[in-house]
């Protein structure tokens, strides 16, 4: 009886601190410009670059480059909401070009939100409106 209490009274810390650290990862996606580096260089610089200026390895053959991420011109044109979309569902579901993949099933909305903060990191821009 007392080793049953014990053990669920472990069991009940273990858990507690599993949630904890699962909030915290959540917020750390979204909030950890490494994460978020890490998430550019592993999911988008193949076509992006590493540096987001759009010359990523696979470009060659595409027959719609993507734009330059650091072009503060550019990237200032478009909203945070609409770079949210387009990283998630993809270039065709929001008027650009299908060469942009969706990433919503490989992607945490954190990790997209992330993402979008990012591209503002490189661009160093805000939406103009
Ligand atoms: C297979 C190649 C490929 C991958 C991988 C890719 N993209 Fe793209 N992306 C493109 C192309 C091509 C375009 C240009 C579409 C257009 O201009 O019509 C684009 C456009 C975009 C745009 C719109 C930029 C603008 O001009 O407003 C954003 C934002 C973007 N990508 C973010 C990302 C992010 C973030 C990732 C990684 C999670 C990623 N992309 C992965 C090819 C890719």
């Amino acid at each position: 009886m007392i080793m049953e209490k014990g053990f669920w009274r472990a069991q009940g810390k273990r858990m507690l601190l599993a949630s904890v650290f699962a909030v915290g990862q959540a917020c750390t996606a979204s909030e950890d410009p490494h994460i978020a580096q890490n998430n550019y260089w592993h999911y988008c610089s193949s076509c992006h670059g590493r540096e987001g200026k759009g010359d990523g390895m696979m470009v060659t053959d595409m027959p719609v480059r993507p734009n330059d991420h650091t072009d503060a011109t550019i990237m200032s044109s478009r909203s945070d909401e609409l770079l949210f979309k387009i990283i998630s569902e993809g270039g065709a579901a929001n008027g650009f070009d299908e060469g942009m993949p969706p990433h919503k099933t490989m992607l945490k909305k954190e990790e997209i939100e992330g993402l979008v903060k990012h591209i503002r990191k490189l661009c160093n821009c805000k939406y103009a409106g």
